[in-house]
């Protein structure tokens, strides 16, 4: 699958990564020109440079990464023909129907080819992947890309429909996974197509539940077990930079310093009410002791107010303080322990959007076990067929 060698050559497939949302394939023809807003190259400049390499463009404004092609980068790369499964789904996939090196596998359709390429990798030289499509165009593709990847020895692809015809094997397959309209109409020929030596496993992806519950229907009659359903969903993640948080101990240390001098604050104003109300009584002679004590208190209350004002302002103060403390320039023992290009005072922190991307499809999944060592149940009530989950006996597992 695809070169090896260290040195890109005429004729290799090469992906081409403009930005993390602009990746490209491209296959080397020299005297052919490759433009792109990161300007203008020719395939020569790419023969006999190292995989991996940051190449500038001929004009020197630009530059671009040329990648050697894996199955994940031709996912992100690839020309779509129709929709396409994502790593996240054909990975669950691949280890749900364990597929694994030396497996034979059934693919329908073949589509874009971007699970293909991903079994083609898993199963390797000593497996096989048997792929179907009735688009005749898209067939013919498929096969194309499949030669030119090197890959036509691992795949074979068959032009045809799955649901009329079945499957081109019996009793071979290890697995079978079906991207289709209406998988239910291909459980049967799937059944036919997996060995019955071993347990083996079939996933149909569907995005709607109406196709799910058909599928099950399909699946429990034709005498599947373990039949559960996934839906796999992206979870992206918004890393941004915020103001560095100061360990509580010393939050709490400055706000008790901060809480002192106010008390001492208090109990200076009261002395100093006291002294001059003592002064004031001395200096008024025609007045009464009640009136002194009432004015006395009048005046303490008035300080007292606005001093509370004061405390009120100085405890806003305080919480604008306390917001700088956090902000101000010393790192917390965990983020100074962590390596971090974040600036001084801030740090770096990834949250989960709370928008998550719609699903793709529904992934049914269900297992047959070998015929001697299982009788299918009768068929379950429709209702109940409708229920994603359903087992058979898990006592008549069998993992070969
Ligand atoms: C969504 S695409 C498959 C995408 C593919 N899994 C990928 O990752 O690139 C579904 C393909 O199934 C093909 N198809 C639909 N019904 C079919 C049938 N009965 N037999 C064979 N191929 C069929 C369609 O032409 C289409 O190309």
């Amino acid at each position: 699958m695809w070169s090896t060698a260290r040195e890109i050559a005429a004729g290799d497939v090469v992906i081409i990564w403009l930005t993390r949302e602009v990746i490209q394939p491209l296959h080397i023809t020299p005297g052919k020109d490759f433009n792109s807003k990161f300007g203008n190259y020719k395939h020569s400049d790419f023969i006999g440079i190292p995989y991996g390499s940051k190449v500038a463009s001929r004009t020197g404004k630009g530059f671009i990464h040329i990648l050697r092609p894996t199955p994940e980068l031709w996912t992100l790369a690839l020309p779509h023909r129709t929709q396409i499964l994502y790593l996240a789904d054909i990975a669950f996939i691949t280890s749900w129907l364990n597929i694994k090196r030396g497996s034979r596998v059934i693919e329908a359709g073949t589509g874009s080819g971007s699970f293909s390429h991903s079994v083609a990798r898993t199963v390797g030289s000593a497996g096989h992947l048997y792929s179907y499509e009735f688009h005749e165009a898209r067939a013919k593709k498929a096969s194309e890309e499949f030669k030119r990847h090197g890959m036509d020895d691992i795949v074979t692809l068959t032009h045809r429909n799955v649901c009329k015809e079945g499957f081109t094997i019996v009793d071979e397959a290890d697995a079978v996974f079906l991207d289709l309209p209406a998988p239910w109409e291909a459980v049967d020929y799937a059944k036919t197509a997996l060995r019955k030596d071993r347990t083996t496993r079939i996933c149909c992806f569907s995005p709607c539940m109406e196709q799910v519950l058909r599928t099950v229907s399909a699946l429990n009659e034709a005498g599947f077990t373990e039949i559960t359903m996934y839906e796999t969903l992206l979870r992206p993640h918004e890393v941004s930079l915020v103001p560095t948080l100061q360990p509580i101990a010393e939050v709490s240390e400055k706000l008790k310093k901060a809480e002192a001098k106010r008390e001492e604050k208090r109990l200076q104003q009261i002395a100093a009410n006291k002294t001059r109300s003592a002064s004031m009584k001395r200096k008024r002679e025609g007045g009464t002791e009640e009136d002194e004590d009432e004015a006395e208190s009048k005046r303490v209350k008035t300080d007292d107010e606005d001093a509370g004002s004061k405390e009120e302002s100085s405890s806003h103060l305080m919480t604008r303080e306390s917001v700088e403390m956090l902000v101000d320039e010393e790192a917390t023992p965990m983020a100074s322990r962590a390596p971090s290009l974040a600036p001084p005072g801030k740090m770096s922190v990834s949250k989960a959007l709370p928008e998550v991307r719609g699903h793709t499809s529904y992934l049914t999944f269900a297992c047959l076990v070998p015929s001697s060592t299982f009788s299918a149940p009768p068929p379950i009530a429709a209702a109940e067929a409708a229920a994603p989950n359903v087992e058979a006996s898990s006592s008549d597992k069998i993992d070969a």
